[in-house]
């Protein structure tokens, strides 16, 4: 049984053993029980108060105890780098990625597809697709170069991080801070999905605006786990990425050892259908934005490093209105990945698991088959359910890796091939 705590950003306290978190100061002389006090940073020192997010950890050892990295070969596919080449304008699509071989756990089943900076830049994001079968049993993961955001698009993972242990079934999202180590375990017995890397400003809720003091994500409804760890001595890999590259090192314990923490920088996870969603009520339908569960923002005051944002079910009812998300040109750039059921403007093709690129200027929209469905049909209201389609949407051209520059559908470009001519009088 895992237990959370309710809220976005919270100040949270939680200790695994009672007496183990001080009280009233950081850094204690000397800790309860001979644990290391230890700060982890997610923003700057001196960030402003409301952005500054930190927390204290009261662990068995201190990170510092470890031997040096070396180059980490074992996932062919992660973190490979983009390719160098001219940036070609072209729409991509994918299909999701074949079964990994038995024996591949959540990290060596990681394919890089898209980036669109480098993570020294501390700006952009990368999308990965995992395809796993085994659980990390004497091994862990830590990315310095980002927070992960994953979504489980089919069997659910559970997740043992640092700060706490947190199951996330497909439907629901999870995040796990830049720096804070994790093992991922399989309860299905093989899980896939999408993990979002975010090297920029850390996600938070949209601002409201008109729309009011609630609504969209809630915050009472991100649930963080409370403190829990595990007491090994027994040699445990650290897979570290870090500047983009994968290193390796081991330890002679799990480094899962935080008995105690407390801070507003934590792991949450996030249910999807607890989305409020809001649409129009009359003609037309607002931008896409709407639909913003999380937002990462960049120097540029509403100009987002990147927006994750979901096409949940939901209700159309608007009047005198092409219903689908229209055709048009954004000087953001979308990558859309699909959890289940089918998306509203592409009637096949995109399918769960897959991914879909419309870069810079892109002019997409309804393929044939969904504009004519659309244009034809009775506007009675009527439900979009049984879908979850999702966008990161960021102000960065994203490039393909070389394995996604290889391995995308062949002629996407043909679903938006012999519409009609416009009929002039
Ligand atoms: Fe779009």
């Amino acid at each position: 049984m895992t237990h959370y705590i309710p809220g976005f950003g919270n100040h949270v306290s939680t200790e695994a053993v009672p007496g183990a978190l001080p009280v009233g100061r950081n850094s204690p002389q000397r800790p309860a029980f001979g644990l290391y006090a230890e700060q982890l940073s997610g923003t700057a020192f001196t960030a402003p108060r409301h952005e500054n997010r930190r927390s204290w950890l009261y662990r068995m050892r201190p990170t510092a105890e470890h031997p040096a990295y070396v180059r980490y070969t074992g996932a062919a596919r992660f973190a490979p780098g983009t390719s160098d080449a001219a940036l070609a304008p072209n729409r991509l699509r994918w299909d999701p990625v074949a079964d990994s071989a038995p024996g591949t756990d959540l990290i060596d089943g990681m394919t890089t597809m898209l980036a669109n900076r480098h993570p020294a830049d501390l700006e952009g994001v990368a999308i990965h697709l995992y395809a796993a079968n085994r659980d990390m049993e004497s091994r862990v993961f830590m990315n310095a170069d980002g927070e992960l955001l994953f979504v489980p698009q089919d069997g659910r993972l559970e997740l043992l991080t640092e700060l706490g242990r947190m199951a996330v079934a497909p439907g629901q999202i999870a995040l796990v801070p830049r720096g804070v180590r994790f093992r991922a375990v399989l309860p299905d017995g093989a899980a896939r999905g999408y993990s979002l890397e975010n090297h920029g400003a850390l996600f938070r809720l949209p601002d409201l605006g008109p729309i009011g003091a609630n609504g969209l994500a809630n915050p009472r409804d991100f649930e963080t786990p409370v403190a829990w760890y595990e007491d090994r001595d027994a040699p445990t890999e650290v897979i570290q990425k870090f500047m983009g590259s994968l290193w390796t090192t081991t330890l002679d314990h799990s480094p899962l050892d935080v008995v105690a923490w407390h801070g507003n920088l934590a792991p949450w996870r996030y249910d999807l259908a607890r989305f409020n969603t809001i649409n129009t009520v009359s003609f037309d339908h607002p931008d896409p934005s709407i639909f913003t569960v999380l937002t990462s923002p960049s120097d540029v005051p509403g100009r987002a490093n990147a927006d994750f944002v979901v096409f949940p079910p939901r209700w159309m009812v608007a009047e005198d209105t092409f219903r689908p998300p229209w055709f048009h040109r954004n000087v953001m750039s979308e990558a859309m990945g699909l959890i289940t059921g089918a998306y509203d403007a592409k009637a096949e093709g995109f399918a769960p698991g897959g991914l879909s690129l419309h870069n810079l200027m892109a002019g997409h929209g309804p393929d044939l088959a969904s504009w004519q469905g659309a244009s034809a049909a009775e506007l009675k209201p009527h439900r979009i359910a049984g879908t979850m389609a999702f966008m990161l949407e960021s102000c960065w051209p994203y490039r393909p890796t070389s394995y996604a520059i290889e391995h995308g559908q062949p002629d996407y470009d043909a679903v938006w091939a012999d519409f009609p001519k416009a009929r002039l009088p």
